[in-house]
């Protein structure tokens, strides 16, 4: 493939740009929740007072508060399991097309909550708006899978990631009282997730429904070809048309693969557990425990002024995005994402440390620089790579359905780490960062042993190496054997190319 593919246009960069609006669209939606937490509260206790005529008890509004946060990935939980469906059934642009009517629901739900009175709203609103979320985790990595050249695949499938991490600065920096996060406004600050869903609507009809969706699933080869053309900016596409079809000639027999099949087919089992353990290896990591509650981890540590040094966070995590972007497609994703669980390994003891030793004043500024380190080594590999190596791992045919079932994996790891670390905390106390740190390595482990890389190969190479582009009835009944042995040699395969 070297050579051809690098072509990189202005139209492609429009399309993925457009894309990448469903991944900020996570990120703010991530990040909004935390800064109006108080002004959040108050408004269901006057809600309750006025239909009441009491204050809510502080036990009732922890719960509602809670339900109100977490709802967000329940709904992400049903959105990304959602995603095989629709991709298959609408194709990747108009799902993302259809999917921002949950945005617009969502937005006016939470805008409308205080002209309402009803906090209710604010719930429902999360719920949708994790629906909405759901869905883009899986259909933006599709897509941008799926346009890019393969030499350019990496750093492009990070652009999902850099959305995402821009959507949480713009969040943090959005929820500051003095500019969104005040007492009147909040309402807005939820809400503003209406404008990008209305952006990507006015764009998307401009963009190319994803080439290989048209010639390997709808077999339109002409309009395959025409989108290419102008993605690549070339006339010469032969060799793109080419290795799609070698993929579609492949999975002639293996038609749309359902979620039951997906699991049922033992050629899928080997790329299926690499998926699923990526992505919890990237929520298990801890990060989302640093996202959610990093304002009270500062102060713990002795932290002035703990906000600031949370959007400090956030910068980090923007500015090493952009590094893993760059590196990617020369170090590998194997490399940079044993690197990046290793350095967050590393990073989590040595804020345990400081969050020991908190009576010794330097400390505060270890905490910070831990805290830093943490965010910066997640990016390098664990934030960005298991998002977009899923649409690696397997072929057109089996891909929506790994793609929910990974994406379902992450928002229920997800959810499990927010609900569970303020308890974790209680228990723990300082010593919390040190049940990362045991998932960290082992995640470490299990990437060295069992994750192969994916730099510079076809969807097909990829498919072939796993053994995943024989039709699942005969390689899960007639041949399983020949799809472990393949496996194996996988296992061994080594980072360097
Ligand atoms: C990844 C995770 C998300 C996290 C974010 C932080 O996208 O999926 O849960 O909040 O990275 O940058």
């Amino acid at each position: 493939m070297e050579g051809q593919g690098k072509q990189v246009t202005g139209y492609l960069l429009f399309s993925l740009g457009t894309a990448v609006i469903g991944s900020l669209q996570f990120g703010y939606n991530t990040g909004v929740i935390n800064a109006p937490e108080e002004k959040l509260r108050s408004f269901f206790n006057q809600t309750w007072l006025q239909r009441y005529n009491e204050p809510i008890s502080s036990g009732v509004c922890t719960i509602v508060w809670s339900v109100a946060v977490a709802i967000f990935s329940v709904g992400g939980m049903v959105g990304s399991f959602s995603v095989g469906i629709m991709a298959n059934r609408f194709g990747r642009r108009r799902s993302m097309f259809l999917v921002n009517i949950l945005a617009v629901i969502g937005g006016l739900l939470m805008g409308f909550s205080t002209i309402c009175s009803s906090y209710e709203m604010v719930i429902a609103g999360r719920l949708v708006i994790g629906l909405f979320c759901g869905l883009f985790t899986g259909l933006t990595p599709m897509y941008v899978g799926e346009v890019s050249p393969t030499p350019l695949r990496g750093a492009f499938g990070t652009l999902h990631q850099l959305g995402v991490v821009v959507g949480i600065l713009i969040a943090q920096i959005f929820g500051l009282e003095v500019l969104l996060g005040s007492d009147k406004l909040w309402p807005l600050l939820l809400a503003l997730t209406v404008a990008p869903a209305v952006l990507q609507c006015i764009l998307l009809p401009f963009c190319p429904e994803s080439p290989r969706f048209l010639l390997i699933n709808l077999k339109q080869e002409e309009q395959a070809r025409k989108a290419l053309v102008r993605l690549r900016g070339t006339e010469d596409v032969n060799k793109d048309i080419q290795e799609m079809k070698e993929e579609s000639a492949k999975m002639a027999m293996e038609k749309m693969v359902t979620i039951a099949e997906l699991f049922r087919s033992a050629a899928y089992r080997q790329p299926l557990l690499i998926a699923v353990m990526l992505q919890l290896s990237q929520q298990l990591s801890g990060i989302n425990a640093v996202f959610y509650y990093s304002t009270g981890i500062f102060s713990s540590a002795g932290v002035k002024q703990p906000i600031y040094a949370t959007i400090g966070a956030g910068i980090v995590n923007t500015i090493f995005t952009v590094v893993s972007l760059f590196l990617v497609e020369k170090a590998g994703r194997r490399t940079l994402h044993l690197l990046g669980l290793g350095g967050m390994a590393v990073s989590a003891l040595v804020m345990t440390v400081s969050l020991l030793l908190t009576h010794i004043t330097a400390m505060s500024y270890v905490a910070i620089l831990a805290v830093m380190l943490f965010v910066a080594m997640f990016e390098l590999g664990p934030g960005p790579i298991p998002w977009f190596i899923v649409a690696e791992l397997f072929s057109q045919g089996p891909r929506p359905a790994a793609m929910a079932v990974a994406g379902c994996c992450n928002w229920t790891a997800n959810f499990l780490v927010g609900m569970s670390f303020p308890k974790l905390v209680e228990w723990c106390g300082p010593w919390v960062f040190l049940i990362f740190t045991a998932f960290l390595i082992i995640f470490f482990i299990f990437t060295f042993i069992k994750v192969p890389e994916t730099k510079g190969k076809t969807f097909d190479e990829i498919a072939r190496e796993f053994g995943g582009a024989l039709p699942p009835a005969t390689s899960s009944a007639e041949d399983p054997g020949a799809t472990s042995s393949t496996a194996i040699t996988l296992q061994a395969s080594s980072p360097e190319k």
